[in-house]
């Protein structure tokens, strides 16, 4: 059976950002889960405005429509901003539109308090819905940041593999499951 592909999306290009190793330790626990994954940064492709058109599916030669046809799922990490994601990473995802359909999006909220994100969560529902994709349940939340992981980039919570491997677990469940169902038609 071909290995799953599963890119996880840093949702922030702010300058000094906290977000970045919670990130990193998603796209790890989906590389030790035995997918296929790539980390891709919405800083690499920052843009201040929305470039497509209406509806369009953006030029095949963009890096991320590439990406994105190919993934069988996305994880995607972000931090709240006044309770909601960061403008960045919707012009990010607005890039393009079908390669989404069908594939399952797993949620992960970041913040520098004790909610890791909930509200951005929400919202980030709402959002991946629209966009055609399937939103997974529990989604994995990533609270007090800021001493959350080392230097090294290792997490001081000893629970935080327990805490984050249900969203993981279960994206690899629909992608799988979507993927032969797309298949199959
Ligand atoms: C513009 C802005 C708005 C923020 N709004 C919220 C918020 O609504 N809720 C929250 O819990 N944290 C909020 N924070 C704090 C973030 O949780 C904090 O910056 C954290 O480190 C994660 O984001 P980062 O990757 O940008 O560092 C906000 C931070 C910024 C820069």
């Amino acid at each position: 059976m071909a290995k799953l592909f599963i890119p996880v999306i840093l949702g922030t290009g702010r300058r000094g950002r906290n977000s970045e190793p919670a990130a990193q330790f998603g796209h790890q626990l989906v590389e030790q889960a035995g997918a296929n994954t790539e980390f891709v940064d919405v800083r690499d492709s920052a843009r201040t405005t929305t470039l497509v058109d209406w509806m369009d599916n953006a030029s095949d030669t963009d890096a991320w429509v590439e990406t994105a046809s190919r993934a069988d799922g996305f994880i995607i990490v972000t931090p709240e901003y006044n309770n909601f994601f960061p403008c960045e990473l919707k012009i990010f995802l607005d890039q393009t539109l079908k390669p989404y359909r069908r594939k399952p999006a797993g949620l992960a909220g970041v913040s520098s308090g004790n909610w890791g994100g909930t509200r951005v969560v929400e919202e980030l529902r709402v959002l991946t819905s629209r966009l055609g994709m399937v939103p997974v349940q529990p989604p994995a939340y990533f609270p007090n940041i800021e001493s959350l992981f080392d230097d090294d980039g290792k997490p001081t919570n000893t629970e935080l593999v327990e805490h984050t491997q249900p969203m993981i677990d279960e994206v690899l469940w629909y992608a799988q499951a979507l993927k032969s169902a797309r298949e199959a038609q």
